[in-house]
């Protein structure tokens, strides 16, 4: 369908595909429902529960045993990855020993015996994930594995590691409570971490709280997740988070736009951003007044960040079409975090419905994989 009346991105009025005001869209909840096959923002809608759920998980499983942990490595991709950087983030201010991440087909070479892995693979059958637990088993590292089932829940029956079953029927993405709380659990078993419950408990409060105002329910001007969508619909956004606090929710934004809008996003940290990207703001013009930045913002960043985010603003809103600051909420690590990325989730998916694109499919991930395999 093609609406004659349509402004392309110049006035951004109306979409060309709804021959409706974006406006009008995202304040039409029944319509936007209608594109989401897979139902992903039921999945987001459940994220509370999810959460609540997947420490109940963690902490009904059995769980590695070990006498000396001294490194943590999580090994996983896409949105089974996330959750390892979420507990990396988390743990640098609470955890004796460095968690790490590994998103790749090999295992890093100092891995040993008092290397905790943790395999997380919603399918468990992503062939990186699979190669770097058989990588782990071979040099007797401590292993828990975190998956729906697939061959990683059968190679880790059949060696006797524990495995965390979580719940199937989700995208991966959409399970990311399911993929990170029960390491959570397993730290807290292992005497890693302490008193988890009690911010797991805030975590559902905060993510509550804000739903209310971020669902296709809510109208457009109280729904920040609708108003991020809205700028980002006919540019490509660029998410800017602090290293350690939200960086971590800026690499998710960027992710989730990618994988549920199918669109281009691109993020970065402070302070690292400042010694080079903000370099490059001043050519080409018009290219750059397609971006659209995201400032996110939490009450632990490192005062000077909080310096740099101000002035960085005012430099990088002379040359992009605007600048959007969102702030976390609640008091802990985690519910601060998880509140941003909630927002950017749904803002996903409401770009995902102005583009009409069905937010849930990734058939370009399902076309790679089943390439890879017959080759
Ligand atoms: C799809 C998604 C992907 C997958 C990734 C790894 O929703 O988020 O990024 O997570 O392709 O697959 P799994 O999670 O099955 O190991």
């Amino acid at each position: 369908m093609v609406c004659n009346n349509f402004t392309g991105g110049e006035n951004r009025v109306l979409n060309p595909v709804y021959c409706m005001d974006i406006e009008s869209l995202l304040n039409d909840a029944p319509a936007m429902y209608k594109v989401d096959s897979m139902d992903m923002f039921g999945a987001l809608s459940g994220l509370p529960e999810q959460c609540k759920d997947a420490w109940k998980i963690g902490m009904d499983s059995p769980a590695p045993e070990a006498e000396t942990i001294s490194n943590v490595l999580v090994t996983g991709m896409g949105g089974s990855a996330i959750g390892g950087d979420l507990l990396r983030a988390y743990a640098s201010g609470k955890m004796a020993v460095p968690v790490a991440v590994n998103r790749d087909y090999t295992l890093s070479q100092y891995a040993d015996k008092s290397t905790l892995v943790i395999a997380v693979s919603y399918s468990g059958n992503t062939e990186e994930t699979l190669s770097v637990y058989e990588q782990a088993r071979k040099r007797e590292c401590t292993i828990a594995v975190i998956t729906t089932g697939g061959k990683l829940k059968e190679s880790a029956d059949k060696d006797g590691v524990p495995v965390i079953k979580i719940p199937g029927g989700l995208a991966p993405r959409a399970a990311t409570g399911y993929l990170f709380i029960p390491a959570l659990a397993v730290m807290q078993k292992l005497g890693l971490l302490k008193n988890v419950e009690d911010e797991i408990k805030e975590l559902e409060d905060e993510l509550e709280k804000i739903k209310k105002n971020i669902t296709p329910e809510s109208a457009l001007e109280h729904n920040a997740a609708k108003q991020l969508a809205r700028e980002f619909y006919g540019r490509i956004p660029v998410i800017w988070g602090a290293a350690g606090t939200t960086g971590v929710a800026a690499q998710r934004y960027k992710g989730q736009v990618n994988e549920n809008a199918k669109a281009p996003a691109y993020w970065n940290v402070f302070p690292e951003l400042n010694h080079n990207e903000l370099v490059g703001f001043e050519v080409p013009r018009d290219l750059l007044e397609k971006l659209h930045i995201v400032m996110l913002k939490d009450k632990g960043d490192h005062e000077r960040i909080k310096t740099r985010m101000e002035i960085t603003r005012g430099i990088a809103a002379r040359s992009v079409s605007g600048v959007t600051e969102i702030s976390s909420s609640g008091e802990g690590l985690l519910a601060r975090m998880y509140t941003l990325i909630y927002v950017g989730d749904y803002a996903s998916v409401y770009l995902a419905v102005l583009y009409d694109i069905d937010p849930g499919p990734v058939k370009i991930i399902d076309y790679l994989k089943s390439e890879l395999a017959g080759r």
